[in-house]
């Protein structure tokens, strides 16, 4: 069984989906982060910087939990979990990406975006997933309908998140956290903006405390 899954998605209720052009940003992006009271974030594997990235984080932000994202094969998995990931996000779930996560000693989060693929991830024993992508696959209104069948399951829903709908997606019993790149934009990334992204940060956590959350405290 892929160990503690569901905590990853427990320790903050929002997951930045982080996409990093120049390693040299790392450090500081991790930081902003971290400064607006988001300790957990995804690097995505999508640039030559993020493994150098994800190295990075890992050895000068230690209040910081860096997980690998965009994990679609068995090369990026390894990649990922030498370079020092803390977990895994997978877009989609595949049978040996299933196998694969159970066998790690950090824990993998599949992405599933069907009653199929969360029937294949349950068969390989996970309970957390990645709901993605969950604006175009049905929003909240699919993962009403899945929360039928799969009660026992908990899902991070992640694609066309943001400010404007991250309450409603948390008011959901079965999602305890959203994800999006909304927080780390390219823009501000290019003008080295760390102040900015903190503020993008603590007004996502504002966003959710409105919601009531009970488990953000690190807001300040
Ligand atoms: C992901 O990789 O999880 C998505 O691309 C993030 O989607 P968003 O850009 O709509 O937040």
């Amino acid at each position: 069984m892929p160990a503690n899954s569901l905590n990853v998605l427990e320790m903050t209720p929002v997951m930045p989906v982080v996409q990093i052009s120049n390693a040299d940003d790392a450090v500081p992006i991790a930081q902003a982060l971290r400064q607006g009271g988001i300790h957990v974030l995804e690097v995505v594997l999508r640039t030559a910087a993020s493994l150098e990235a994800i190295r990075r984080i890992r050895a000068e932000v230690s209040d910081v939990i860096v997980g690998a994202g965009t994990i679609t094969d068995m090369s990026k998995l390894e990649a990922a979990i030498d370079a020092g990931s803390e977990f895994i996000i997978t877009p989609g779930l595949t049978p040996m990406l299933a196998a694969a996560g159970q066998s790690i000693d950090i824990p993998m989060i599949p992405g599933i975006s069907s009653a199929s693929d969360l029937m294949l991830g349950r068969e390989h024993g996970y309970s957390a997933f990645k709901f993605f992508p969950a604006e175009t696959s049905g929003g909240i209104a699919a993962l009403q309908a899945l929360a039928g069948p799969f009660a026992d399951v908990t899902l991070c829903p992640t694609g066309g998140i943001g400010p404007h709908n991250l309450r409603q997606y948390l008011e959901l019993p079965c999602v305890p956290c959203v994800g999006g790149s909304w927080l780390t934009p390219d823009a501000l990334q290019r003008r080295k903006a760390w102040d900015e992204i903190t503020t993008l940060a603590r007004q996502a956590l504002a966003a959710v405390n409105q919601h009531d959350y009970q488990g953000a405290t690190d807001a300040k």
